[in-house]
């Protein structure tokens, strides 16, 4: 099973939130992380992510910035993305509508589904990306519940 995480810049949310839900699930899922800009591709995520990661004991500072491409619709089973405008950006580029059907906005996942966002914490301080770390934790918690579920029952 593999999923993808998706952001604008991939440097600040889907960094975390890939880091976050391996940090939940075994070895025998895939998680990694993609953006929708090619504005930071190989780069490493912003040192404020890096940071709070650390601070709750997940180093995220190997990662390297991509950015999406239809391809992954081919290679992850499914994709979260962190905002409105990642969803219709990554809808954009299905082919088919099994590749749309993977897309889903990451608090969609809630145990009261909401269609809030991740709010972007780039243009913010160290305490925005703390915040957006402890919703992200949250709603990985779920995730990584569900998906172990759904592989138990097949
Ligand atoms: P992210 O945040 O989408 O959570 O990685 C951003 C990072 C960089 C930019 C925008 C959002 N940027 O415009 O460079």
């Amino acid at each position: 099973m593999k999923i993808l995480m998706v952001c604008l810049g991939n440097i600040c949310r889907s960094p975390m939130a890939e880091g976050i839900l391996k940090s939940k699930l075994p070895g025998n899922f895939e998680v990694d992380s993609a953006g929708i800009a090619d504005y930071h591709v190989n780069e490493k995520p912003d040192k404020r992510a890096i940071k709070t990661c650390k601070k709750h004991n997940i180093d995220i500072s190997h990662q390297k910035g991509r950015q999406f491409t239809p391809s992954d619709f081919d290679q992850f089973d499914r994709i979260y993305v962190m905002d409105h405008a990642n969803y219709s950006d990554v809808v954009f580029k299905a082919r088919k509508e099994v590749d749309k059907k993977k897309v889903k906005l990451i608090l969609s996942e809630a145990p009261e589904p909401t269609k809030d966002s991740i709010p972007d914490p780039y243009y913010g301080d160290i305490e925005d990306f703390e915040k957006v770390f402890q919703q992200l934790d949250k709603i990985c918690t779920v995730i990584a519940e569900k998906l172990i579920k759904d592989i138990e029952v097949g």
